[in-house]
């Protein structure tokens, strides 16, 4: 299976780093004491970074985030502690405050403390806030970025995120603000005139009150849009549809978080360039 192989090349990582010629002096070293607040990328372990797959192996302890993608946290060394900061099916997640203290104490106890998350840890993702109360602490640390899911998403899709014939622009939005609403600070005017190509995060549960402020801002009802579900991993789902339907399309076909939504004429390349699709049809 294709998808097995995926997995297996990650795992080959793991041992290039560990076992051969590769260079490990090349690596900066994860000292005690500091926290590496790391992004694991949108789901397949092949796109953790080199840097990433560096400091699991080194980690003393490992707090990870639920969208963290299968068979990455498996590339831990087996005598770390594995602390799940994501949310859990009906129980409380842990705050955001409390998962911050214990990256301060366990720096202070001289561990190296891996703070994992999905995607890039400064794209939608509460790194900022997190490495803002590092500093404020004054305790050391690295960032290393992963691939966004809006980027990384799009690739798995076959949906170039710019292409020089269609758009010079494009912007990267949540849906979903600090207060559980759309954010009331986006310009959606701006945005419906000025980027051709919109990738939205976070944007399921208020689609309708999206597509509305958009349609409203004079965006073309028939404009393709693309969204990817569980995007780069073996159950990846893609709904190619329009701004006008795409509510009800995406009701439809049941898409689930998470998920990014990609708005522009961009996502009409899929029809050629869904390299994927010969893979899940029984291909290599
Ligand atoms: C809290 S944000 C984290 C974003 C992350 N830091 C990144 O850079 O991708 C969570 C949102 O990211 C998007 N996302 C993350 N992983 C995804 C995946 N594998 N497939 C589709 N969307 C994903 C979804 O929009 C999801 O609601």
């Amino acid at each position: 299976m294709a998808v097995c192989l995926l997995f297996k090349d990650s795992y080959f990582i793991t041992s290039i780093m560990e076992n051969s010629s590769f260079d490990t002096n090349a690596m900066p070293k994860f000292l005690g004491g500091h926290v590496w607040l790391a992004g694991a990328g949108p789901g397949d372990p092949g796109l953790i970074t080199l840097l990433c797959a560096h400091a699991l192996q080194r980690a003393d302890v490992v707090v990870y985030d639920a969208l963290v993608g299968p068979g990455i946290m498996e590339m831990a060394r087996p005598e770390a502690e594995l602390k799940y900061a994501g949310k859990r099916g009906g129980k409380p997640s842990p705050k955001q405050p409390d998962i911050t203290l214990s990256l301060i104490e366990y720096a202070r106890e001289g561990k190296r403390v891996l703070r994992l998350k999905g995607g890039d840890p400064f794209v939608f993702g509460r790194g900022g806030e997190e490495a803002m109360r590092l500093a404020e602490a004054g305790i050391p640390f690295r960032i290393v970025p992963g691939v966004t899911a809006g980027v990384g998403g799009l690739a798995y899709a076959g949906i170039p995120l710019t292409h020089r014939d269609h758009n010079p622009a494009v912007t990267f939005l949540t849906g979903h603000g600090a207060s559980g609403k759309v954010p009331e600070n986006i310009n959606w005017r701006a945005i419906a005139e000025g980027s051709p190509v919109i990738v939205m995060y976070m944007a399921l549960k208020h689609l309708p009150n999206i597509t509305e402020k958009l349609l409203a801002a004079g965006r073309d009802p028939d404009e393709p849009v693309a969204l990817i579900s569980r995007a780069t991993l073996p159950e990846q789902t893609v709904l190619e549809t329009r701004l006008s339907r795409c509510v009800a399309d995406a009701a439809a076909a049941g898409i689930e978080p998470p998920a990014v939504v990609v708005i522009g004429s961009v996502v009409s390349f899929r029809e050629h360039l869904d390299w994927l699709k010969p893979r899940t049809e029984g291909g290599c």
